[in-house]
């Protein structure tokens, strides 16, 4: 009998402090209009000075654990995607397993920028299937605004803070149908913050985001379309039999894009970019939970989860929720 990992929980949380565009006209050189127009972003979320990554996961964490009804000591796994660790090591997954009570089930940090979470989900998805795994926490947690330079117009309208979280747990029906994962490192200049951290010091280059936008922004389209079609080719779905497309909330215009490549209509696009921003691995859980929790997503349907980012990474999960 196949064994297929099924969501059972979804939690998230952002900070309470919003940053809207009239406060970035204040900022830099930008204008509401010109950043709803391009991205349709209205306000992202940012973490207080003292909150870290841990903060921010732990607390969807326990949204998920609550959703699902279950204690954390049954976890058997724990899966953190983040590209902004509360520290260099342990990894932050560790400090959020000593939080939630989860003792001795295996934890750790996951980093493929924004396709982070599907990363980790089909991570957790292959633990589950072989066995080695009957309950897995993932989570998608960023405090992105701490790689932005906020002088940058470029980049420091796009991102935001927050965290979204899933429960997995065996079960006799699906479930994960499939994920895909890919990488091309060939584009690791396109999105990236260059620097390392050696004898003490940032080297190496910056510690802030640069991003080719243009080149991200036509690569996204593509590719988040194609590994969906391939997830629907491997499982003999049409699109038509889609409930929900839970994409990467980068950009609006990358959302539309995606949707007409695809042939889906915009009414199952779940589109959350305008109140979060892009919050890179936290940007799919927490459009996920935001869905569920308003009553869009329901027990039953069939959702495609499609990502990309810097690597650049790309990779789309269908599964019935
Ligand atoms: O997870 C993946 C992460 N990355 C993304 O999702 C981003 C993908 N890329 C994009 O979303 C778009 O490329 C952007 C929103 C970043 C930029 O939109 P665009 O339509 O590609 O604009 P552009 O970069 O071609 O810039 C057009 C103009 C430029 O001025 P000039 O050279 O035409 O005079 C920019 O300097 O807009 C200017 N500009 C701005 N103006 C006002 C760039 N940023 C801003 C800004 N406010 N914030």
């Amino acid at each position: 009998m196949t064994t297929y990992a099924r969501i059972i929980g979804v939690g998230s949380y952002l900070p309470e402090r919003i940053l809207t565009n009239a406060e970035l006209e204040k900022m830099v050189d930008t204008s509401d209009d010109w950043i709803t127009s391009r991205t349709g972003i209205r306000q992202r979320h940012i973490a207080a000075p003292a909150q870290l990554t841990s903060d921010l996961a732990t607390q969807a964490s326990r949204h998920a654990l609550d959703y699902a009804g279950i204690d954390a000591s049954s976890l058997d796994l724990i899966i953190l995607a983040t590209t902004t660790p509360d520290r260099i090591f342990p990894s932050t997954a560790c400090l959020v397993q000593e939080r939630l009570g989860a003792p001795r089930c295996p934890a750790f940090d996951l980093q493929a920028v924004c396709t982070g979470f599907v990363y980790a989900l089909s991570i957790a998805d292959k633990f589950i299937r072989t066995g080695s795994a009957k309950r897995a926490l993932v989570i998608g947690a960023e405090t992105f605004s701490h790689l932005v330079d906020w002088t940058d117009r470029g980049t420091c309208v796009l991102f935001g803070d927050g965290a979204g979280a899933a429960i997995l747990e065996a079960s006799s029906e699906p479930g994960i149908y499939s994920t895909h994962l890919y990488a091309e490192g060939q584009y690791n200049a396109s999105l990236t913050a260059q620097g390392y951290v050696s004898e003490g010091c940032l080297q190496g280059g910056s510690g802030f985001t640069y991003m080719n936008g243009g080149e991200v922004f036509k690569l996204a389209v593509t590719n988040m379309s194609a590994a969906a079609e391939e997830a629907l080719i491997a499982n003999n779905f049409n699109v038509n039999d889609l409930d929900w497309l839970v994409p990467h909330q980068a950009n609006t215009r990358i959302l539309s894009a995606v949707a007409k490549k695809l042939q889906i209509a915009e009414e199952k696009v779940v589109q959350t970019v305008a109140h979060h921003g892009n919050t890179s691995a936290a940007s799919v859980p927490l459009a996920l939970d935001t869905a569920v929790r308003d009553g869009r997503i329901q027990a039953g349907h069939l959702l495609m989860l499609s990502a990309m980012g810097g690597g650049f990474t790309w990779g789309s999960a269908v599964l019935r929720f």
